[in-house]
């Protein structure tokens, strides 16, 4: 249902929930301001599992969610559309906070903004100011690893992908072989430090190949092998060569895509872009080109409900409203 452009006084309220993290959020439509932001993570209830079970997330979300929205209740008469992300995602966990828009859409009888997780992602640079195109981008989270080109909001084409497991996750899997716990990037990353990435050698993913696309799973399980040969105190070293190998696939098939297409402006953005390695290493990578580094703050990197509140106001001004009748929730969605 498109109701043609809009500028607006008024507030929209948003909500994410596809996967483990529950969040909400007020922005401000006019001044594309965060009025409120909060989210509750479920990682310490994930993390004797190594990884995201979405029944339980499932449920979390449903405990999480109505006692956030409890604290917007003075905002409500403000709102103007109830935004939430229905795609990609856990089909579980995003029909969880689908669920809620839909009863705030029949309640305070406002429209809803349906809101791509991805494209959110993007928006986490631009909290509270005006967004700036065109930029590269690589996403790197949980779910996915994608280098986008984002011409404008309604133009952004993912040109390059992964083929398997995405950055993110091969940090997850590996932090589980060590028993380390969930989220798997942080830890690994804060182990690293610890170690000496030239005590292993692991083979690039795809280093012969022309393709310009990503691969982790080999990759993952070449640290597999030497975790099960290796004893504890080799961990760290592990870690940082892992680490290292992981951040050099992506620099060399940046670097070959730089080839055909100079990078104007470029961003690192996802659960992952707060790896400190990993925004070094694209630093190096762009000097040459002049081209600015884009980055969130550090709290907005992983899902949070302030970038689908930002990326909201620009669906809102576009009038992309759908009822609460007409909203699909699209888990493997792309872009
Ligand atoms: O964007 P996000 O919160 O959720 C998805 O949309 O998937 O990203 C979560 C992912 C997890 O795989 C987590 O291990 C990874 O981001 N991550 C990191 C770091 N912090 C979070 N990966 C590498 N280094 C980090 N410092
Ligand atoms: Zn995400």
């Amino acid at each position: 249902m498109a109701m043609g452009k809009r500028m607006g006084k008024g507030m929209i309220l948003s909500i994410e929930s596809s996967c483990d993290d529950s969040s909400i959020s007020i922005t401000d439509i006019a001044t594309k301001k965060l009025l409120y932001h909060k989210k509750i993570s479920q990682e310490l209830e994930h993390s004797k599992y190594g990884g995201v079970v979405p029944e339980l997330a499932s449920r979390l979300h449903a405990l999480a969610l109505p006692a956030i929205l409890e604290e917007c209740k003075p905002w409500f008469d403000q709102l103007k559309a109830i935004a939430v992300t229905n795609e990609p995602g856990l089909a579980v966990t995003l029909i969880e906070g689908v669920v809620m828009a839909k009863a705030l859409s029949i309640s305070l009888n406002i429209p809803i903004l349906p809101i791509n997780h991805l494209k959110g992602h993007i928006y986490s640079l631009f909290i509270g100011k005006e967004a700036q195109f065109p930029m590269t981008v690589l996403l790197v989270s949980g779910g996915h690893t994608q280098v986008i080109e984002v011409t404008s909001h309604d133009v952004m084409n993912t040109v390059a992908t992964t083929m398997d497991d995405s950055y993110g996750e091969s940090f997850d899997k590996v932090a589980k072989m060590m028993g380390l716990g969930y989220p798997g990037g942080p830890l690994i990353e804060k182990l690293a430090l610890l170690g000496d990435a030239s005590r292993f050698l692991f083979t690039v993913p795809l280093w012969q190949s022309p393709l310009i696309a990503f691969s982790y799973s080999g990759l993952k399980n070449q640290v597999r092998l030497s975790v099960e040969s290796s004893c504890v105190e080799d961990y760290p070293h592990i870690a940082s060569a892992f680490q290292k190998t992981a951040t050099d696939h992506l620099i060399q098939k940046l670097k070959k895509y730089f080839k055909s297409y100079k990078p104007e402006r470029f961003a690192i953005v996802g659960g992952a872009s707060a790896n400190l390695y990993l925004r070094a290493e694209i630093d190096n990578l762009l000097s040459p080109y002049k081209a600015p580094l884009l980055l969130a703050p550090l709290e907005f990197c992983s899902d949070n409900a302030a970038m689908i509140g930002r990326c909201a106001v620009e669906e809102y001004v576009r009038g992309n409203f759908v009822n609460y009748d007409e909203i699909v929730v699209n888990p493997r969605c792309k872009l």
